[in-house]
């Protein structure tokens, strides 16, 4: 649901009681902490990107001036500043993911949406970006889409799960080459007998 304007936003009342939840987790004069579940919680609620009006609403909360909230948001890139598409598709171009190909699968993003870096496709279906390091180097090459993260990725199995995705499918997410979590990429190198 999108609940808000570039004006206006106000959580809903049950968003508001997760709200009330966060920040009772931190002591009294520490609110400041809670900025980043609220505001994460805030564009989860607004169709995955936080207009000005929900960073203030998050500021008012934690007791900090605007100010310091946009400083956060535009820092991480979790945080999406303009309305994105129905699949937000992340692509790790960070240096594990570099060496192990992420010029291509970017590349192969952008030829098959027809998008640049930080743009849309005109259906609205798809959103393209370019992020630093998203903790799964082990995996690399990887991009996350929405909150799945699809991994050990190459031109093929990139374009696999965007035809999918624009078929309406729910691809599995993961490791696209088979492995299993993140166990040697060539099968086991140590422990191989049974004790
Ligand atoms: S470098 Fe891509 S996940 Fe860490």
């Amino acid at each position: 649901m999108n609940s808000a304007t570039t004006e206006t936003f106000a959580f809903t009342a049950e968003n508001l009681e997760k709200a009330k939840a966060i920040l009772a987790k931190y002591p009294e004069g520490r609110e400041a902490s809670a900025t980043m579940p609220l505001l994460t919680l805030a564009q989860r609620q607004n169709a995955n990107w936080l207009p000005r009006a929900a960073m203030d609403v998050v500021a008012d909360m934690v007791g900090l001036p605007p100010i310091r909230v946009y400083e956060v948001a535009t820092f991480y890139t979790m945080y999406n500043l303009k309305p994105v598409g129905k699949h937000h598709v992340q692509v790790c171009t960070n240096i594990s993911c570099l060496i192990k190909g992420s010029d291509d699968v970017f590349k192969v993003c952008k030829k098959k949406l027809g998008v640049g870096n930080g743009e849309t496709t005109p259906d609205g279906l798809f959103t393209l970006q370019e992020v630093e390091c998203l903790g799964a180097c082990v995996n690399a090459p990887m991009m996350q889409i929405g909150d799945d993260f699809y991994e050990d990725l190459t031109p093929e199995t990139t374009e696999k799960v965007l035809d999918a995705l624009a078929k309406g499918e729910t691809p599995k997410a993961g490791p696209q080459s088979g492995r299993k979590g993140c166990e040697p990429a060539g099968g086991l190198t140590t422990l191989k007998e049974e004790a």
